[in-house]
């Protein structure tokens, strides 16, 4: 980010910091300007040549272009930056947890026949990327095989969402009208020949099954759990393990049995590690992720140990008396993070001691970790993982005390 004459942010995609560049300035772009870069006068020592074919046109990746110590220290900076910010210029973080390449299993595609890929950086246009180097192979073969012209239905747009579970590919189309009973069974035959787990389709009203080869699965905590079609699942699974790892340590000191609050809890990526050791109340906002994680709290015999409660915390934030019976709250938002719930948080009576904050947003973060330093917490320790290679987004882990 550099500065407009008038001393506001002048935002120029693919400018690495140090470099002396030309720039077009094209208007404004939130509080500051947005610039295009037209030539680069004298380069970083540490711009690298982009190892994926695509990056320019694509707009996933948007950091290959810097060199991959100078990438992990700029990463790791987003939330020393998000911390101090906040007023946590002192707490202590770890090292970057690094990603992975061919590791993405949860992606969301463009479709425009023939063309079935990603959005080009802030644009309506949708590009192919057969070479992705971010996508686990059998996304990236999916996204190939998407691009069927006999898939007449996806024409002339659709969105495909894609996680890729222990037991196959579990792909959601939203299309823009109902498909007929021949393109339901042109569909049907390439969730056969994709080897697809589940094929839903999404008409705006949710996804609805069309076909089930076999149930999707995960295991989490040791548990098995039946992602409902479209479920969030953290986008990879070394970040999910390192994810469930820091929140574990996180709490690794409270004694056995201790109460534990999952918001945010999704199908129970947290909820059901946390179970080994603690008694669990889960929160969540989404119905089909809530039941999920009912139905295998239920078969796993963990009744006794985590209640499960479909909440939306925007609206009604766990507060007051229900704080209080707890030891420790983990909480994991969605990438507008959790103003309302921090703002409850911070006004939480005084026998609540620790939070567990893991947030995918830097600058949601560190707008959450104001809140809750004005209500006396002190965030003490910060883990930052790398889920998103080459991305502007941060995967973080932080602890507050007070
Ligand atoms: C980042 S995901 C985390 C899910 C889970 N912790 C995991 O790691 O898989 C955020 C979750 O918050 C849920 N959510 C979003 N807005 C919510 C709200 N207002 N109240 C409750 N849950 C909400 C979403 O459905 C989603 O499951």
């Amino acid at each position: 980010m550099a500065r407009g004459e008038d001393g506001r942010p002048l935002y120029v995609p693919g400018a690495l910091p140090g470099e002396r560049v030309a720039v077009a300035v094209e208007g404004r772009r939130g509080e500051g300007w947005g610039g295009r870069l037209v030539d680069i006068l004298a380069p970083s020592p540490d711009r690298v040549r982009p190892p994926c074919p695509h990056f320019g046109a694509c707009g996933g990746c948007v950091l290959q272009h810097l060199a991959p110590e100078a990438y992990r220290d700029w990463k790791h900076g987003l939330l020393v930056e998000a911390l101090a910010r906040a007023g946590f210029a002192d707490a202590a973080l770890s090292p970057l947890i690094p990603a992975y390449l061919g590791t993405r299993r949860r992606a969301e595609f463009a479709l425009r026949p023939p063309v079935a890929g990603f959005h080009a950086r802030a644009s309506g246009v949708v590009v192919d990327v057969p070479g992705c180097l971010v996508l686990a192979p059998p996304l990236l073969a999916l996204a190939e095989r998407l691009r069927e012209p006999a898939l007449g239905c996806l024409r002339p747009r659709a969105e495909a969402q894609v996680n890729l579970t222990e037991t196959g590919l579990d792909l959601v189309l939203r299309l823009q009208r109902e498909p007929e009973q021949a393109e339901k069974e042109t569909l049907a035959r390439f969730a056969e020949a994709a080897d697809l787990a589940r094929l839903s389709l999404d008409l705006s009203d949710g996804p609805v099954p069309l076909v089930v080869h076999r149930t999707p699965r995960l295991t989490l905590g040791g548990v098995e759990v039946e992602p409902p079609p479209g479920a969030f699942l953290q986008a990879t699974a070394e970040g999910e393990r390192a994810i469930v790892a820091a929140v574990l340590e996180a709490l690794a000191d409270l004694p056995e049995d201790a109460r534990v609050a999952d918001l945010y809890a999704g199908i129970g990526t947290f909820t059901l590690p946390l179970a080994k050791r603690f008694r669990v109340m889960a929160v969540e906002g989404d119905e089909a992720a809530a039941a999920a994680l009912v139905t295998a709290v239920r078969r796993a015999g963990l009744a006794s140990r985590i209640t499960v409660e479909r909440r939306d915390l925007s609206l009604r934030p766990l507060a007051g008396a229900d704080l209080a019976q707890l030891d420790a709250v983990v909480l994991d938002p969605p990438r507008e993070g959790a103003k309302v719930q921090a703002k409850a948080l911070a006004a939480a009576p005084s026998s609540l001691r620790r939070l567990v904050f893991v947030s995918c947003n830097p600058a949601a973060l560190a707008r959450d970790s104001r809140i809750l330093g004005a209500g006396g917490w002190r965030a003490v320790r910060g883990v930052p993982i790398d889920q998103f290679l080459w991305a502007p987004h941060l995967e973080s882990i932080v602890v507050f005390v007070r």
